[in-house]
């Protein structure tokens, strides 16, 4: 038998323990429900959820996709069923899973967050937060929330005050110096800090001579971010001293494998699961027998291996 499991929030009273390192990456797994009838998602370490906001919101215009080498590029523009109907909706399914989910929030100002925080505190199912910090700060003239340590600690600063739920910070690459954001998230009080977010960038459609997305711009995401992701996730765990969650481009229990040496303590799954939905549990597995085969007995030997 190998031990899988991991402890996401040490610092926090309660903490947030999970059976195993592969979680869904938010946005690319929608409320888990939608899932659950082609495998068993609850074999899985921890659920994101879609990106959550105060209000319903309907997104972008279309065209919100576009595939690139190796990766996609998407606008979805956080297209969600708002809080409210989460909590009356997703939560009480939730309350009845054992695998923990983690509800992602999003949010144009720092009330936003803190209001969000605030309403799903204490609410049965919910194990914890991922503050999304890659949202346009609108009173900031648009910047991304993350994109600098002091708009990043100010949110950070105000969730934490607004919940007593674990809370993971989750960066974005469109910034400068990301171990320095990570290094004011984690003074703010992040319990773990997952990265990264999707790489800003475009596609122009040459027969029409207009960009192919509707929203001129989108995020770019998939195996062609993950040597800047693993960079990223490298760089962040020589720089903070809490869980680090790596993303981006995880395909297989490998790429999964690296980020986890790199230092990160758990991984997501994200665009992976669109071309095959069972991409989450293959790659638990292959973690499992490449520990099986390597003879190790406690996945925490293999955080930050590469690092030593
Ligand atoms: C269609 C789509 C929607 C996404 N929606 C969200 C979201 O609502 N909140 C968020 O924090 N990240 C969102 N992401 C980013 C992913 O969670 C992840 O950070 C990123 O895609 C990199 O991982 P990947 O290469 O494994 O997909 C989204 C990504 C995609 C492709």
């Amino acid at each position: 038998m190998v031990n899988l499991s991991i402890q996401l929030a040490p610092k926090h009273p309660r903490g947030l323990l999970l059976a195993n390192p592969v979680m869904t990456a938010s946005g690319t797994f929608g409320y888990g429900t939608e899932y659950s009838h082609l495998f068993d998602i609850q074999k899985l370490g921890a659920i994101v959820c879609k990106g959550t906001t105060l209000e319903p919101r309907d997104g972008n215009p279309q065209p919100r996709l576009a595939e690139t080498a190796g990766g996609l590029l998407n606008s979805i523009g956080l297209e969600n069923i708002g809080i409210n109907a989460l909590i009356k909706e997703k939560a009480p399914i939730w309350a009845s899973w054992h695998v923990p989910v983690i509800v992602n929030i999003a949010g144009e100002t720092v009330g936003d967050y803190t209001r969000l925080a605030s309403q799903l505190d204490g609410v049965a199912g919910i194990s914890g937060l991922e503050v999304n910090i890659s949202c346009p700060n609108i009173k900031a003239g648009g910047a991304e929330f993350g994109a600098n340590p002091d708009s990043a600690a100010e949110v950070t600063t105000a969730v934490r005050k607004a919940t007593s739920l674990p809370m993971l910070v989750k960066l974005t690459p469109n910034t400068s110096d990301i171990a320095k954001v990570a290094e004011a998230v984690a003074e703010a009080g992040a319990d773990a800090i997952s990265l990264i977010n999707t790489l800003k960038g475009m596609a122009i459609d040459i027969a029409k001579r207009r960009p192919l997305l509707g929203n001129i711009t989108g995020g770019l995401s998939g195996p062609a971010i993950k040597p800047v992701a693993l960079y990223m996730v490298y760089e962040v765990a020589g720089a903070v001293d809490l869980p680090i969650i790596g993303c981006g481009g995880i395909t297989t229990a490998s790429d999964a494998l690296e980020f986890i040496m790199a230092g990160a303590s758990a991984i997501q799954v994200g665009t992976a699961s669109f071309t095959d939905p069972r991409a989450p549990l293959d790659v638990l597995e292959g973690i499992e027998q490449f520990m099986k085969k390597e003879g190790i007995e406690n996945i925490s030997e293999l955080v930050g291996a590469a690092r030593r």
